[in-house]
């Protein structure tokens, strides 16, 4: 697969910290929030494949991507079964929704645009599970799965940054990751904090 020097693409603004006393004031309702979104990126993945059935680079790259958040949500689920909560029904992520609107319908941009919200969403997950595996000193065991899942979110970014310039112009790839990065910064600013990953 292609790939590219990421130092191009410019930092998502950090996480304004009083995101982590929410997350932690409410950590259960959190892990619900955590394993619908796990559901939602292996549901985005399997849509690739059915938007793009005939691009055997992004068969390739999203069935194991769909399989791997499917991995994830059962962990998380695992989890949640664990505490013995009652798992509800997803909401609807305003922040995903928000991003989703910046994708451009016509058919050049659409993939680009596909990809690139996709890093943006994986760079912020790469970002506040890392927050959290920090947080979790007194339990190990929950660090380890939140560090995991960090390193995990890591790759996703860097695998569909890479996955747009098989297909895009190195710059015209950096160029509208760096704008989604900002405007997700705006979106981020506008939207309450929340005990969820968005
Ligand atoms: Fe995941
Ligand atoms: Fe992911």
């Amino acid at each position: 697969m292609a790939s590219i020097d990421l130092s191009q693409l410019s930092p998502l603004a950090a996480t304004p910290s009083d995101w982590l006393e929410t997350v932690l004031a409410d950590f259960d309702g959190f892990l619900m929030d955590h394993a619908s979104a796990e559901k939602k990126a292996s549901g985005m993945a399997m849509s690739m494949i059915s938007h793009y059935p005939d691009q055997p680079s992004i068969v390739r790259a999203m069935v194991e991507l769909a399989v791997e958040e499917l991995n994830h949500y059962r962990e998380v689920m695992r989890l949640i079964l664990e505490r013995q909560l009652t798992p509800t029904a997803d909401l609807k992520d305003p922040y995903i929704h928000a991003l989703n609107g910046q994708v451009r319908k016509a058919a050049e941009h659409f993939l680009l645009d596909r990809l690139s919200v996709a890093a943006v969403v994986e760079r912020r997950g790469a970002e506040r599970f890392a927050i959290i595996a920090d947080s979790l000193q007194n339990e190990p065991s929950l660090q380890r799965f939140y560090q995991a899942i960090a390193a995990s979110e890591q790759r996703h970014w860097e695998l569909f940054i890479n996955l747009a310039v098989e297909h895009f112009d190195e710059s015209t790839v950096v160029e509208r990751f760096n704008e989604l990065s900002q405007c997700e910064a705006k979106i981020i600013k506008t939207l309450p904090l929340r005990a969820a990953l968005h």
